[in-house]
């Protein structure tokens, strides 16, 4: 039974009941339209709808996206919700998303108790609202609110929606309080779909279009949600509808929906308890974050947002305080945008405390080793209170510490992304001696963290750097070959990365690449070509944004503009390698970047480094800012095809066959007829 029925007086009960989110597939659909039915057979005067269990819904089946939807349709069901002679009263709780909250908007009443969140979040995964959102939402809070939370899928709180007037009450019982509600009254409240949007010049429209390409590049659904919401203000509620259905369809097949879908699954699937359920570790209940530099600060700011406290240690010579002040700043930034109350920040704060050393820090299950530039992990790690797993960001001695470790098991690498922003990423880099506990641990910090885990398979081989460093090479030598970092940024820009790789470098800094390459020094092929311009941006201290200038200038610590100099550093290291030049094309840039991560993500599956093609996709998107909306850098690759892939990298190759050499991996699915998703050994 997925919609439950019953009576009490005159009014009728109906429960949503499809766990664990109460997804509206075609059991709940037929299950509402039935009982509508019931309740006009029955002679009810009102109906009070519900969700059992954690929310009301979370709307559509996503699962179900693409396939052929078998009837009832959602919106017949709606409107049949609507027109009924007994009214609809909705009580929500927990969320009401996507269709769920369609299925709020059909009702006659809307009360939310004060956990729910409201929205319409379906351009998140690449589709508008198919059952009215798109014509009633405008309808009901006017044009411009739709147009702030449509094209966004912005969801709000049960206080902001009774602010706007997407629903009528908050309150703690909202069941309770429908019983309350006056059956006649009820009956004289004019449908949502019978109000009247307003109207706003075309001007606004436009406006909207162009805000929702620049915070959405490329992403179709937000576009036609704003043309939809535009088409409310004068056409039908009817043809508004079937305007919209058609849109719904269209975007369900589209390949942007299919590849948001994919993340999103991938996303909840690396996320999942089980993974580590049967592994007995402590509890994070107070965290050192070992490290007082601008990225340990980051961190100790993140946990202590999350509610966890923390001990930041003083690992080298900067002054933990100075780090204490930069984490206040933070929390006046997160109260100014109201992210939490004044009170919570208050209390978060004072669960920072500052540590010397590593005795200062007392028994905590978890110390984060963020110390730039080396500090004294020896000296760290002999401190380490008994049973505290050591999570190390020094990716490439994780080995070497764990043999000065008390516990070698206890030691585990951690590539953290964004750990202030989630959902970033936190890839677990296991050593050779680490332990089931210390690899558990480091899930639940990218739990507690809102970040996403992707464990590396192989001990000491991490997959973000090594797809990074491949992409800086590639960046690199199209910009000694012919090209300026800005048209490089440009182009990587226009195909939907959040920056170019220049831009990024500048904010991650030049040095950190740089000891990058120094590391790879040992072991880098002498027959490869090596390209020196980022090396000669190290020694003229052009080290990106923290010293005003790397790839790009930053006068007055501000905003970044291009700088000649650069360009004409990579001419004349062109020249002294006798290179000669060529105009590279925006797609030809791309196309060059982009196969050179598909080949370095497709070898690093070959090697068993990464456990799918899956969870490299989590790494690009969650890590490297590669466009959500393209699914992954090999969901992407899987659109263009293994033997498409092949041909490109065999013409590169005739350039440069050592570097351009395809991974054999691209070659097994070109044969196979296989895709990169389904390639298994
Ligand atoms: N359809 C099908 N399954 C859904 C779903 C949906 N609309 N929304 C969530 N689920 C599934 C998840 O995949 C997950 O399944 P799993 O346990 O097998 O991994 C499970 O429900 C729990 O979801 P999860 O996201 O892990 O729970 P949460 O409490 O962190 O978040 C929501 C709950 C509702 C906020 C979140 O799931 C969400 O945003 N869902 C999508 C809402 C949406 O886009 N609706 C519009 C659909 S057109």
């Amino acid at each position: 039974m997925t919609v439950h029925t019953r009576r009490e007086g005159t009014t009728g009960y109906v429960e949503l009941d499809t766990p664990p989110v109460n997804a509206i597939g075609p059991g709940i659909r037929k299950g509402l339209l039935d009982a509508v039915a019931w309740a006009e057979a029955e002679g009810l005067d009102r109906v009070i709808l519900s969700g059992r269990g954690r929310m009301f819904s979370a709307g559509a089946d996503i699962r179900n996206f693409g396939a052929p939807l078998p009837e009832p349709y959602l919106p017949d069901v709606l409107n049949r919700i609507e027109r009924s002679p007994v009214p609809w009263i909705a009580a929500a709780h927990g969320a009401a998303l996507g269709g769920g909250l369609e299925l709020m908007l059909a009702c006659r009443y809307r009360i939310a108790a004060p956990d729910t969140r409201l929205g319409l979040p379906e351009v998140s995964i690449g589709v508008i609202s198919g059952a009215g959102g798109t014509q009633r939402l405008p309808r009901l809070v006017g044009l411009e609110k739709a147009l702030e939370l449509v094209p966004t899928g912005r969801a709000v709180t049960a206080e902001e929606a009774r602010a706007i007037g997407l629903i009528d009450e908050v309150d703690a019982d909202p069941v309770a309080f429908a019983e309350l509600t006056n059956a006649e009254w009820l009956g004289m409240k004019v449908p949502v779909s019978e109000l009247n949007s307003g109207e706003l010049p075309s001007e606004v429209f436009e406006a909207a279009r162009r805000a929702a390409e620049a915070d959405m590049p490329g992403q179709i659904a937000p576009q036609r949600a704003i043309d939809l919401i535009e088409v409310s203000q004068h056409m039908p509620f009817d043809d508004g509808l079937i305007q919209e259905r058609a849109a719904f369809l269209d975007l369900g097949h589209s390949a942007q929906s299919k590849a948001l879908n994919h993340v999103f699954f991938a996303e909840r699937a690396a996320r999942a308890p089980e993974r580590f359920e049967n592994t007995p570790r402590p509890g994070l209940d107070r965290v050192a974050v070992l490290g007082a530099g601008a990225f340990g600060s980051a961190v100790a700011f993140a946990l202590l947002m999350a509610g966890v406290p923390v001990t930041l240690v003083k690992t080298g010579d900067e002054p933990p305080c100075s780090a204490a002040t930069g984490i206040d700043r933070q929390f006046d930034l997160a109260l100014r945008q109201g992210r939490l109350s004044e009170e919570t920040a208050a209390a978060r704060r004072a669960a920072l405390t500052l540590a010397g050393d590593m005795a200062g820090a007392g028994p905590v299950p978890l110390a984060i080793d963020t110390a730039e530039g080396g500090g004294d992990r020896a000296g760290l790690l002999s401190a380490l209170p008994p049973g505290a797993v050591f999570a190390t960001t020094a990716l490439h001695e994780i080995d070497r510490l764990a043999r000065r470790a008390p516990d070698p098991g206890r030691v585990v690498g951690v590539h953290l992304c964004a750990p202030d922003q989630p959902p970033g990423l936190l890839e677990i880099v296991p050593g050779m001696a680490t332990s089931g506990p210390a690899r558990a641990t480091a899930f639940d910090l990218a739990g507690t963290l809102g970040l996403i885990p992707v464990l590396s398979q192989l001990p000491g081989h991490a997959i973000g750097r090594r797809l990074l460093s491949r992409y800086a090479e590639a960046a690199e030598t199209v910009l000694m070959d012919g090209s300026t970092p800005w048209e490089v940024d440009e182009a990587m820009v226009t195909f939907g990365f959040a920056m170019g790789p220049f831009e990024a470098q500048d904010i991650s800094g030049l040095d950190l690449a740089h000891a990058e390459r120094r590391l790879q020094d040992a072991t880098r092929d002498p027959n490869r070509r090596y390209i020196p311009v980022a090396d000669r941006m190290v020694d003229l201290g052009k080290l990106g944004r923290k010293t005003g200038a790397g790839w790009y200038r930053y006068p007055g610590g501000g905003g970044k503009v291009d700088d000649p100099i650069v360009a004409d550093l990579a001419l004349e290291e062109a020249r002294y390698a006798k290179v000669e030049r060529c105009d590279y094309t925006a797609e030809e840039i791309r196309h060059r970047l982009l196969l050179a991560l598909i080949n370095e993500a497709a070898d690093i599956l070959y090697e068993g480094v990464a456990a799918s093609a899956t969870d490299v996709d989590l790494i690009t998107v969650f890590g490297q800012g590669f466009p959500r909306w393209r699914g992954g850098v090999m969901h992407y690759a899987d659109t263009l095809g293994p033997a498409k892939v092949l041909d490109g990298l065999r013409t590169l190759a005739a350039e440069d066959p050592l570097v351009w050499k395809p991974s054999p991996l691209i070659k097994d699915c070109a044969v196979r007829g296989l895709s990169f998703a389904d390639w298994r050994r």
